[in-house]
Parts: structure tokens; C-alpha cells; sequence
């Protein structure tokens, strides 16, 4: 059987394979995609949701955090939120100068303040104003431009053969697809068979995400059909995981780290945030989202997370990690 390691065709880009590291609100910003660069080379990976009100309104906070880019990382997907197809044709304009090198409309976001104001997932029930939201992205930047989908999974609500039509209608590069629907939590088996309708009524690339954590679900998500696929949890705390993954599937070795070195690992993602926030104790706010993550293997993973929690400095941090991270 030939390999599913492909080139990655999207629009006018094409990406040397066809893994994509997924974007995570709270975690995703340059010091973790950078460690995702260092350790696997991603065919891109993407920024957090990054509302366009706070892009165009407050620049100097999505200057600071959510737009920087790292010098040492390759490409990088801007996922912006909007539910206007003005507001968002300017800011598609602004994160193109900024240098994204791909642009993507959320489209799935389950969280309750992003649907009351519109956005995320509550545009999947409107195929109208998504196809006028890829408009706006589509006149406003040369850079592919896509947008990421919840589907109707078990739920009683039908869009994915409206969204299906509307994206490609408004021209969309790529779609990604999120095997749940928005109310599912990830307990919830991914849906697999719809994720595959959508490769099979668009003629656009897919790109699948959900669950994708080893070779076996790797391989189950490419049996879709999609023309690459996306990560997300497991990619947190595991930056070498798309390495592994292309390398299990060349059925070559690959040599994981120790947890000393995934210690190691935490302690620079987080010293590399309190850089970019200029604050340690942002940066350990921020870590508390993704600490749990590198602590897969920790014996009392529980312990360290509750003790992490009370760390108010990086020195007291490192201390910690220390302790734990001992094998
Ligand atoms: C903490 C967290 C933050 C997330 N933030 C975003 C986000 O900003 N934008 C987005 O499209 N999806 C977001 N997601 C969804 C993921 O990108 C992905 O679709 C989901 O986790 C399923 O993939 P996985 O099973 O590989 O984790 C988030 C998920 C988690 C757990």
C-alpha cells in the first residue's frame, strides 16, 4: 500500500506533507508552535482563534500575543473569527501584511460567548453568510484561505450538505472538518463517515481532524479520503509526535524522549511565554492549560498539576518540574 505521506496541495501553496498541527485557543501561540518546528515539521501549523475585533481594535494585544510569529517556524495558519464579512475582509487584509502564509475562518467554536456573539459553530447553520464570509477572506489575500467545521454528528441539526455547497461555492481552498458536532464533547466518537462525505462533495481539498493521537488513528483518519489531516491535543506536551507518526508510518525507528527531556521540554515552552507576554506570571496562568499535557507520563501527574498551580514565579516552576519529571 503506498504511503498516505503526501505533498499537500492547497491553493496556490503546496506543503512537503500532509499533517498539520491543529490550532488550540490559550495554548497555540509562537513559543508552541516553535517547539512543534523544532521537534517535527508540520506542513503548518496554526495561530489561536483570534477575534477580529480584537485585531483591529486592540492591535497592540494581538501584537503582543496572538499575531507574533516566531523566527525559527515554518508556516503558519492565522484562524480568525468573525461573523461580518466587512470586519473580517479587513482583518484578512491585516493578517496578510503580518505574513500568514494561510487564513481560516472558525467555524466550530462551542463556547457559549463566541456563539452569542455570532461566530464559531453557530455560523454552521447559516451556509449563506459563510459563503459571504470566504468572499471576503477569497478578495481580500492571495494566501489559500479555508475555514474549520464542526459537523452534525448525532445531533437533530442538518447543515453539512448546505455547508458542503457553500463553501464551494465562495471558492474556499481546503475545508477542515471536526468529525463531532459542536455539543459533543470528546467523549463522543468522531464521525468518521462524515467526515468522509465532505471529501466526497467537495472537490476542494479536506483535511481531517479528530483523535488523531498514533499510527492506528492516523491511518483511520486518512481512510477518509482527506487529503491531509490535523492535530490537536496530542500534539501538546508531544511536539516530536508528527515526526513519529511519519516515521512509524515509513516503518522507520524513532527514538522518543526521556521525561527528563519532556521536563525540559515544559520548562522552555513556558520560559519562552514569559518572554512573549513580558509577565512569569502570565506565562504560568497560560502553562496551567497545557502542563497537564507534557505530564502524560508523570507519576503523580495529579499532584504536580495541583502544585503547579501554586507556582507564582519560573524559578519556582523549574523547581517543580524537576521533582517530576525525574526517569
Ligand atoms: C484547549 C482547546 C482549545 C481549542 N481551541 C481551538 C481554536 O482556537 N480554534 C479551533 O478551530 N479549534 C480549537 N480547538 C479544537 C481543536 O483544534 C480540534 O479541532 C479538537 O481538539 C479535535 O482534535 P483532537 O482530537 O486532535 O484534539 C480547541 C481544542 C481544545 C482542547
Amino acid at each position: 500500500m503506498s504511503s498516505p505521506i503526501k505533498p499537500l496541495h492547497l491553493g496556490n501553496r503546496t506543503f512537503p506533507v500532509n499533517i498539520i498541527q491543529g490550532p488550540l485557543a490559550g495554548v497555540s501561540c509562537a513559543p508552541f508552535r516553535r517547539l512543534a518546528w523544532q521537534y517535527s515539521e508540520p506542513a503548518f501549523s496554526c495561530t489561536e482563534m483570534i477575534s477580529c475585533k480584537t485585531l483591529l481594535y486592540q492591535p497592540k494585544l494581538a501584537e503582543q500575543r496572538f499575531t507574533v510569529k516566531d523566527p525559527n517556524e515554518g508556516p503558519v495558519c492565522f484562524q480568525l473569527s468573525s461573523n461580518d464579512p466587512q470586519e473580517l475582509a479587513e482583518a484578512t487584509r491585516r493578517v496578510t501584511e503580518l505574513g500568514a502564509d494561510l487564513i481560516d475562518l472558525n467555524c466550530g467554536c462551542p463556547v457559549k460567548k463566541i456563539r452569542g456573539k455570532g461566530a464559531g459553530s453557530s455560523l454552521l447553520v447559516q451556509p449563506e453568510k459563510i459563503y459571504q464570509l470566504i468572499q471576503a477572506m477569497k478578495q481580500n489575500t492571495h494566501v489559500p484561505v479555508s475555514i474549520k467545521i464542526r459537523v452534525e454528528g448525532n445531533s437533530d441539526e442538518t447543515f453539512n450538505l448546505e455547508i458542503a455547497q457553500a463553501v464551494s461555492d465562495a471558492g474556499a481552498d481546503f475545508l477542515v472538518v471536526h468529525g463531532r458536532h459542536w455539543t459533543e464533547g470528546y467523549d463522543i466518537p468522531c464521525r468518521y463517515d462524515q467526515i468522509q462525505f465532505f471529501v466526497e462533495a467537495v472537490k476542494i481539498p479536506v483535511i481531517g481532524n479528530g483523535d488523531i493521537k498514533d499510527h492506528e488513528s492516523l491511518k483511520k483518519m486518512f481512510a477518509t479520503g482527506c487529503a491531509g489531516v490535523m492535530i490537536g491535543r496530542a500534539g501538546v506536551g508531544q511536539p516530536w509526535l508528527i515526526r513519529q507518526l511519519i516515521a512509524e508510518i515509513q516503518q522507520e525507528s524513532y527514538q522518543l524522549p526521556t521525561l527528563k527531556e519532556i521536563g525540559a521540554l515544559l520548562i522552555d515552552h513556558v520560559s519562552q511565554l514569559s518572554i512573549l507576554l513580558n509577565s512569569e506570571k502570565f506565562a504560568l496562568l497560560q502553562a496551567r492549560n497545557f502542563s497537564k499535557y507534557y505530564a502524560r507520563t508523570v507519576e503523580n501527574k495529579i499532584d504536580f498539576i495541583q502544585k503547579m498551580h501554586q507556582c507564582h514565579t519560573l524559578a519556582q516552576f523549574t523547581q517543580l518540574c524537576h521533582g517530576y519529571f525525574t526517569l
